[in-house]
């Protein structure tokens, strides 16, 4: 039944004034956009006109709250009664501790007959009349437009832009003119990186040298477990380019049981255990720095991505989206490690797309 249907002396007092004041828009309010547009008629709830619909849904609401009560005690009870240690058999589950159960499911109970009541109560028999929030007219007054119109012409005139043509022209150049001073300033960002991450100083035969002691190593310089930092044997510290070129070729070296390595690549790409990683974090470029031994994950302290050292120090934590690329390492002819070639993908920061 609808409100349409309801004569306005049988509404209650609240709702019949609410009534008249639908949909009263008048032929003058149709011609202005800004004209509050009504409310929509308002639809009774069979609560609304019957007494009887009402008690049923007072009895429904009843109903929950006291099923809310019982499953309270239920909770009570259980805690008081049932043993701690008490399994009990739960189909599709299997066993369960029974304590838990039980008052996981009269919490679950209780909690949800107030909320089922709750929003009943609110739906059936509380009043849903629509209410609106009358506000003032926001466009300004005639007049108040008819001034500020008046008010800039004065000032185009005043200006004499439309007479000064010269002025005009050259403000119009010099407007359009300046913005290009931060289009400049973009150069200062820097070259792109171009290819320049895909090459570093590792060639075949380069040999790796410790970056402490700036010693070539040896495979019986690295016990099991240890870290190494390397970088080419020939880069100095005085060299113009260090930075640049220590940034691309640093080196993780680690020594590992030849069986603890689940990658097959790995192993052969290293010597003996011996695996050779970049420095560089695939996420953001940070140095990798820290290592574990017993689980052979070594840590980038930037944002703690974590890279598996026996298992192609791929990703298992963290933002960098790469396992850090191997070199492929071997012993020269006088014992001491070399590279056996550059990088086979770009070093660092992912976001370079290594397609
Ligand atoms: S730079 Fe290594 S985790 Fe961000």
């Amino acid at each position: 039944m609808s409100s349409h249907d309801i004569p306005e002396e049988n509404l209650p007092a609240e709702q019949a004034t609410h009534e008249r004041g639908r949909g009263a828009v008048s032929v003058a309010d149709e011609r202005n956009p800004f004209a509050d547009p009504g409310l929509p008629p308002h639809e009774h709830r069979i609560q609304d006109v019957d007494e009887r619909a009402a008690k049923r849904s007072e009895r429904t609401v009843a109903l929950l709250f006291t099923v809310s009560m019982l499953a309270t005690l239920g909770f009570i009870a259980s805690y008081v009664t049932i043993p701690v240690d008490k399994s009990t058999y739960i189909f599709p589950i299997g066993h369960i501790n029974a304590l838990n159960f039980a008052l996981g499911l009269t919490l679950g109970v209780a909690l949800f007959a107030i909320g089922a009541g709750a929003v009943h109560w609110a739906r059936t028999l509380m009043s849903d009349v629509e209410v609106a929030d009358e506000r003032h007219p926001i466009e300004a007054s005639p007049e108040v437009r008819a001034k500020v119109h008046a008010d800039f012409k004065q000032g185009a005139k005043e200006s004499a832009l439309g007479r000064r043509k010269l002025i005009r022209n050259t403000m119009l150049g010099a407007l359009t003119l300046v913005p290009l001073t931060g289009v400049v300033l973009l150069r200062d960002l820097g070259p792109l990186p171009g290819t320049s991450l895909r090459h570093t100083l590792w060639a075949k035969g380069k040999r790796l040298v410790n970056m402490n002691t700036h010693q070539p190593l040896r495979p019986e310089d690295l016990t099991v477990g240890s870290l190494t930092f390397a970088m080419p044997d020939g880069l100095k510290e005085t060299d113009e380019n260090f930075q640049t070129e220590i940034a691309k070729a640093a080196l993780m070296i680690v020594r590992l049981q030849p069986g603890d390595i689940k990658d097959k690549r790995e192993l052969d790409w290293g010597h003996e255990g011996i695996v050779a990683f970049s420095k560089i974090c695939t996420h953001v470029g940070c140095p990798v720095s820290l290592y574990e031994q017993q689980t052979h994950h070594a840590l980038c302290p930037c944002h703690q991505s974590t890279f598996d050292l026996s298992d192609g120090a791929r990703v298992i934590f963290g933002p960098a989206g790469h396992a850090l690329p191997q070199l492929r390492i071997g012993v020269d002819s006088e014992g001491y490690l070399q590279a056996l070639g550059d990088f086979e993908e770009p070093v660092g920061p992912a976001f370079w797309e290594r397609g």
